[in-house]
C-alpha cells in the first residue's frame, strides 16, 4: 500500500472514537502501518521501537519470518475445522511439546483455547471437575483477562471491575508477597490461613491460582519461599496449585515456563500471549489425571486451539531452539536491569528496579518518599512515545514503568531504546 494513500493518526483516532466504545482503552494515539521484529511504522511513516510487545505477545517480535512462513503454509492447507469435530495434527503435536517442557515429574496433558482469560477459566473448570470443589483463592494485585469469573479473580478494581459485578462467588483475595510495599511472605501465607479460618473451609477450595511474576499488578516476582508455603498448604488440603502464566510464558522469564525456577511444580499452568507470536491461542497444561477430569465435551470451543496458532506457536518454539531465545531473554534481562539501575542511580523517582529475565521494570515514587508517582509514570510513557519509544505501564498505582521487548531485539535497538528512555527521564526532571 502506497504510504500517500494512508489516513493520519489524527484521522483515525477520530472515527475510532465514533466507531468504537470508550472502553476500549488505548495507550498510544497511532495506528500502525507495518512491523518488523522490535519495529514498527505508524501510517504517518513515523518509525517506533516496541518495547511494549503488544502486552507480552511478541517475544519473537513482529511478523517473525518463520512464524509467518509456517502460518502462510497452513493458510495453503485448511483453516478451520473445530478439532471437536475434525482434529488435526499440528494441535497434537503442540500439546506434546508443552507437556515435555512443562515442570514436574508426572505425565501431562495440554488443552487449547483461544484467550488467555478463557485459559483461565478452564483450568478453574478442570480443578473444580478433579476436586469436586468451588472455591478458589487468588491473590491481590493479581490479573486473571476480562470475562466474568477471571474479573472475580483478578485483585485490582479499577479499570477493569468498576460496573462489571456480581461476580462469581467461591472466590477469595489473599496477600500477594510484595516486600517493598511492606507484605512479607510470611504475611502473604498467613492471609491464606486466615481465609481458610475465616471464609471458606480448606476442604471446600479446589485450586489455588497465583501469577509467577505479576504481570498488569506490577511485576512483582513471587519468592521461591512462598510458591513453597503455598504448595506445603495445597497439599495438606488436597488443593491444586494453578501457575497463570499468560504474561510469564513463552521465555519471558529466560525459561519456556518461569514456573521452572519454582522449587515446585504447579497442577496446571495457564499460557497464552507469546506462544503463537502474535496469533490468537492459549493452553492449560497440567497433570494427566487433573486434566481428563471433565468428561468427554466438557472442554473445547469452536476456534479452540485453531490450526493457525497451532501452526504459529510451532514456528515459536522452532524459534526459541535456533535463535536459541531462552540464553537471549536471560541476556536481555540482565542488559534492561544494569541499564534501569543506572538511571536509577541518575533519577531519584526510581525507587526499584525488578523482574525475572526479560520481564523487567522500574517502579516510580515521589522523590525521597514511598508515595507512588503516577503521573510521573504517565508522563514518561508519554514523551518516550513523542521520541519513538513505546512503553507501558502497570502496577496497582500505576506507577511501574514494565519493559516486553521482543528477545528477537538486537543489542543495537536495545541500547538505542534505552537512550530513549534516559532522555525522556532527562526531559521531565
Ligand atoms: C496473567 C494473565 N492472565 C490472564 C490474562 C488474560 O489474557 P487475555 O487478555 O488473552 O484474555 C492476562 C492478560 O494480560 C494476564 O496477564
Amino acid at each position: 500500500m502506497q504510504r500517500d494513500s494512508l489516513p493520519t493518526n489524527a484521522a483515525l483516532m477520530a472515527r475510532r472514537h465514533a466507531a468504537v466504545p470508550r472502553g476500549v482503552g488505548q495507550v498510544h494515539n497511532i495506528f500502525i502501518a507495518r512491523g518488523k521484529n522490535a519495529e514498527f511504522w505508524d501510517v504517518e511513516g513515523k518509525r517506533y521501537i516496541d518495547f511494549a510487545g503488544g502486552i507480552a505477545v511478541l517475544n519473537t517480535g513482529h511478523c517473525h519470518p518463520g512464524v509467518i512462513d509456517a502460518v502462510k503454509a497452513q493458510l495453503d492447507l485448511y483453516t478451520h475445522t473445530c478439532f471437536q469435530v475434525v482434529a488435526y495434527e499440528p494441535y497434537v503435536e503442540l500439546a506434546e511439546r508443552l507437556n515435555a517442557l512443562a515442570p514436574g515429574d508426572f505425565p501431562k496433558k495440554t488443552l487449547f483455547l483461544s484467550t488467555g482469560a478463557e485459559a483461565v477459566e478452564n483450568a478453574v473448570k478442570i480443578a473444580r471437575a478433579h476436586t469436586g470443589r468451588p472455591g478458589v483463592i487468588a491473590f491481590t494485585g493479581g490479573y486473571h483477562g476480562r470475562t466474568v469469573l477471571t474479573l472475580g479473580l483478578t485483585g485490582k478494581v479499577a479499570p477493569y471491575k468498576v460496573g462489571f459485578g456480581p461476580f462469581p462467588g467461591e472466590v477469595f483475595h489473599a496477600l500477594f508477597p510484595n516486600a517493598l510495599h511492606g507484605i512479607s511472605v510470611d504475611d502473604a501465607l498467613q492471609s491464606v490461613e486466615t481465609i481458610l479460618k475465616n471464609d471458606i473451609e480448606a476442604t471446600r477450595v479446589a485450586a489455588f491460582i497465583v501469577e509467577p511474576v505479576q504481570g498488569e499488578g506490577g511485576f512483582y516476582v513471587a519468592p521461591p519461599a512462598f510458591v513453597e508455603g503455598l504448595k506445603k498448604i495445597a497439599d495438606r488440603h488436597g488443593i491444586l496449585l494453578i501457575a497463570d502464566e499468560v504474561q510469564t510464558g513463552a521465555g519471558r522469564t529466560g525459561t519456556w515456563f518461569a514456573c521452572e525456577q519454582w522449587p515446585v511444580a504447579p497442577d496446571l499452568i495457564t499460557t497464552a500471549k507469546s506462544l503463537a507470536g502474535g496469533f490468537p491461542i492459549s493452553g492449560v497444561v497440567g497433570r494427566a489425571d487433573v486434566m481428563d477430569a471433565p468428561a468427554p465435551g466438557g472442554l473445547g470451543g469452536t476456534y479452540a486451539g485453531s490450526p493457525i496458532g497451532c501452526a504459529a506457536a510451532l514456528a515459536v518454539l522452532k524459534a526459541f531452539e535456533e535463535e536459541q531465545l531462552l540464553a537471549r531473554s536471560r541476556a536481555v534481562g540482565a542488559k534492561l536491569t544494569e541499564a534501569l539501575k543506572a538511571l536509577a542511580g541518575r533519577h531519584a523517582a526510581i525507587g526499584d528496579v525488578r523482574g525475572l529475565g526479560a520481564m523487567v521494570a522500574c517502579e516510580l515514587f515521589e522523590p525521597g518518599t514511598h508515595q507512588p508517582d503516577a503521573e510521573l509514570t504517565r508522563r514518561v510513557v508519554a514523551e518516550a512515545a513523542k521520541r519513538g519509544l513505546i512503553l507501558l505501564s502497570c502496577g496497582s498505582y500505576g506507577n511501574v514503568i514494565r519493559i516486553l521487548v521482543p528477545l528477537t531485539a538486537d543489542d543495537a535497538l536495545l541500547d538505542e531504546g534505552l537512550r530513549i528512555l534516559a532522555d525522556s527521564f532527562a526531559a521531565l526532571r
